[in-house]
């Protein structure tokens, strides 16, 4: 299937966002501890190197957000992280491992582009071979799988052009969504993927036409407000019942409860100041 021939979507003709009872799955992530953690230099609008950062703080906040992932009895993998690349820790942008496939990302900056090759080493000692895309992609920053359909932003970091990369490697079918709104700059900070047919989105973050593509494959989407949306609050981890998000994103945490979800609270204000928060730290490899 390619990217233009795909017309149907996971939540076509399901009523997703139905109160009702979830059920979670057991996950496998992989993180990277925040050792190196500092905001040296500012490459998304949150980040303003002139606010302090507390590294140990950070360090203990990442560990709150681990130790939760594992009282819930996920598996967590640890990459190695290397001095000097102080955004190692936003494992999500390391690349995309789906059903055995293994894309490392290509960095829009040069500031990261150091992570792809740690990212790459960390893929082969999981035995992933790692493969390259000749456009910029930032791993699961932009690259959402939702159920067996990946959700792919664009417009300020990842390329365009490496979406059709992404679907010729993984043989899925990939939903390009452009976003328009620099705050919002991957599409893990506009959109949460809560499970294989429901998402929550912020609908300004998108242009109008990935907003009546939303509109079409996730009819019972939960949309998310600003003052949600402005603390990262979309940026989660769900193993299909228990939502992890950023503590004080109380309006999607009481909206998802509703639907029958589990939010459970963290607080990375640390990280936070680099432009990142749960899902960001949070590398999935789906299987
Ligand atoms: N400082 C990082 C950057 O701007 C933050 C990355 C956040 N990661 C994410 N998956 N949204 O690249």
């Amino acid at each position: 299937m390619t990217i233009a021939d795909f017309a149907g979507g996971p939540a076509a003709d399901i009523a997703a966002a139905t109160p009702r009872a979830r059920t979670p799955s057991l996950r496998r992530y992989a993180m990277t501890v925040p050792t190196f953690f500092t905001v040296e230099y500012a490459i998304n609008p949150w980040m303003d190197t002139s606010t302090p950062v507390d590294a140990t703080l950070a360090v203990r906040q990442w560990e709150q957000l681990l130790s939760t992932y594992r009282t819930l009895g996920h598996t967590v993998e640890m990459v190695e992280p290397v001095a000097g690349l102080p955004d190692m820790v936003y494992a999500a942008n390391g690349g995309l491992v789906v059903d055995g496939t293994a894309i490392v990302a290509r960095f829009a900056y040069p500031q990261r582009a150091g992570e792809a090759a740690a990212y790459a080493e960390w893929m082969s000692s999981r035995g992933f071979e790692p493969h390259h895309t000749h456009h910029v992609n930032e791993g699961q920053g932009d690259l959402l799988v939702v159920g067996s359909t990946i959700l792919a932003g664009y417009g300020f970091r990842t390329d365009r052009r490496a979406h059709a990369e992404v679907a010729e490697l993984t043989g899925l079918p990939v939903v390009s969504l452009e976003l328009v709104d620099p705050r919002f700059y991957h599409l893990d900070t506009a959109l949460a993927v809560l499970d294989d047919t429901t998402i929550a989105y912020y609908p300004p973050a998108f242009s109008d036409d990935a907003r009546a593509q939303l509109q079409r494959l996730f009819p019972d989407a939960v949309e998310v407000g600003s003052a949600d949306a402005y603390v990262l609050g979309l940026n989660v981890v769900s193993d299909g019942k228990h939502v992890v998000l950023p503590a004080n994103a109380t309006g999607f945490a009481a909206q998802i409860a509703e639907l029958g979800f589990e939010p459970i609270g963290v607080d990375l204000s640390e990280l936070f100041k680099g432009g990142g928060s749960v899902k960001c730290c949070t590398l999935e490899v789906y299987s």
